[in-house]
């Protein structure tokens, strides 16, 4: 029997990276899965995909930033799938912008998307779950503890998040309900990619992270190795565990 069977989970932006590789797990372990994303396409695949491989998966097309429609699609899919005992919140966009050059416009849709998003779908997704307790795994980022240039909004998002979890983590506690997070270093997805080039595989990226021992691990992530933190965070199977944050970095974060 796999380690989330008969439960719903709902996994927001799973139509790709480590979403997608969450989703893909948890319907392996035995989980009925909701994939809610903006590109709807790239979502109904997925969602066959794992359809074919014997699951129940089911995609929602929803942008996440527009407020109000994610807490009404997570009632849909309760109403669906059966009441939710997993929410991954996980949808977020990158912004790379010198700070001087941001619009207010770009600040406020990537705090929506990463931060007011997470907060939405937490609330909706725990009146779901407080009849039976629950699981909810924010994913956040090492930019939570280290950033750089350029990332002014996303930072401030995923800083926020870190902040959420702990918050969250008392409110709902009454409830059964535990509030963890997981925060990626640098994971080999299409996030990673800028203007068309892959970071994690430039000279640059080898030299001043890789060859130099600053990831200890010497190499970038795989969203598969992501989807196992947050598994074993969906799972409860350490009962105890909530607020906290697993770091997954390769030892990025630890290094001078
Ligand atoms: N890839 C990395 O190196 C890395 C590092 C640290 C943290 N993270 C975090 O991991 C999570 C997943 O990132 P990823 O690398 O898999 O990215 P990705 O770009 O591969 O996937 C993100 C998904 O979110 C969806 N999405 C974005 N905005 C949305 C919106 N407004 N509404 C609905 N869906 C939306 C996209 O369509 C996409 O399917 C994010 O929270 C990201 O901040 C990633």
């Amino acid at each position: 029997m796999g380690r989330l069977a008969g439960k719903v989970a709902i996994v927001t932006g799973a139509a790709s990276g480590i979403g997608r590789a969450t989703a893909r797990l948890f319907a392996r372990e035995g989980a009925r899965v909701a994939i809610l994303d903006r590109n709807g396409a790239a979502a109904r695949e997925t969602a066959d995909d794992l359809g074919r491989a014997g699951a129940d998966a089911q995609a929602w097309e929803i942008d996440l930033a527009q407020g109000a429609a994610a807490e009404a699609t997570i009632a849909v899919v309760a109403e669906r799938m059966g009441s939710i005992n997993i929410l991954v919140n996980n949808a977020a966009t990158y912004v790379l912008r010198d700070f001087y050059q941001m619009t207010s416009e770009e600040w406020q849709t990537v705090l929506d998307t990463n931060l007011t998003a997470y907060f939405l779908c937490a609330r909706a997704a725990a009146r779901e779950m407080r009849n039976h307790g629950g699981s909810i795994v924010n994913i956040c980022s090492v930019h939570r503890i280290i950033t750089e240039r350029n990332s002014g909004a996303y930072a401030a998002s995923k800083g926020g998040v870190a902040q959420l979890t702990r918050n969250l983590a008392i409110e709902f506690a009454p409830d059964n309900i535990a509030v963890n997070s997981i925060s990626p270093g640098f994971i080999r997805t299409p996030m990673s990619i800028v203007n068309g080039v892959d970071e994690t595989t430039t000279e640059n990226f080898m030299n001043y992270y890789v060859k130099s021992g600053r990831i200890p691990l010497r190499r970038a992530g795989l969203p598969e190795e992501v989807a196992e933190a947050a598994l074993f965070l969906a799972s409860r199977e350490c009962g105890y565990l909530t607020g906290a944050d697993l770091v997954v970095d390769g030892g990025l974060t630890i290094t001078l």
